[in-house]
């Protein structure tokens, strides 16, 4: 049995989540769900990106909003209805707080991401699971890090070097937006994924 996993099975027994017999079924649970959860999250940040950067140099900008502000929330709710899981993004400073404010579990998991980044971890590695039990009902809760690229810097970095019809179009959608003053290789968010364990995994 690997480091790891003896790990998350002494946790398990610690938290009273289960006995020692179910917690090592539980560590593997965990195991697999973070396999599957990091596939999910690295393809949909790839295909997000992808559309980001052909929106860019096709339409500009101004039209490229649409992939953060439809395609992005779309993509995460189409998921979320195939799984059965909540697919989110989050950040600790956001545009759009209806979406991206993050909970109290959330918000820790990206307190701990910019400890790690500034220990020197790579972002783009970077991802946080755990089995959680709230309100008696047991999670396995998922994060993995955004972090901004010099694409980002139009609508997220300062907004001197805006253009004054994006800076028009951001203000007037998101009065209160908290978006913006991010540098590259800053963390800008992350995806999260919050899973109920009584929804087994798809084969
Ligand atoms: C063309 C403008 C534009 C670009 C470029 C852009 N974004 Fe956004 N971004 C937005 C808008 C608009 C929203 C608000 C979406 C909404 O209404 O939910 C947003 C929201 C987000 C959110 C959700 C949290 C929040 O603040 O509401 C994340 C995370 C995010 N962007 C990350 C990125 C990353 C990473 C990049 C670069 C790879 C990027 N964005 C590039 C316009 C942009």
């Amino acid at each position: 049995m690997d480091h790891n996993k003896k790990k998350l099975i002494s946790i398990f027994v610690a938290l009273g989540l289960s006995s020692i017999s179910s917690s090592v079924v539980l560590a593997d649970e965990a195991v697999k769900r973070e396999q599957v959860a990091k596939q999910v999250t690295v393809e949909l940040m790839q295909q997000l990106g992808g559309a980001l950067k052909k929106e860019m140099s096709t339409q500009g900008p101004e039209s490229a909003i649409s992939v953060c502000k439809n395609l992005a929330p779309k993509t995460l709710s189409e998921i979320s209805l195939n799984s059965g899981w909540k697919v989110t993004r989050v950040s600790k400073k956001v545009r759009n707080p209806l979406l991206g404010m993050p909970d109290a579990w959330e918000h820790k998991v990206l307190t701990d991401f910019e400890a790690r980044a500034s220990k020197g971890e790579k972002l783009n590695e970077m991802v946080f699971g755990e089995i959680v039990k709230e309100d008696g009902v047991g999670y396995y809760r998922f994060m993995k890090a955004i972090g901004v690229k010099s694409v980002c810097l139009t609508c997220h970095g300062s907004s001197d070097k805006m253009s004054d019809g994006l800076k028009v179009k951001l203000k007037a959608e998101y009065p209160m937006d908290q978006a913006i003053g991010y540098k590259v290789g800053e963390l800008r968010g992350a995806v999260s994924i919050k899973q109920p364990m009584s929804i087994p995994l798809h084969p």
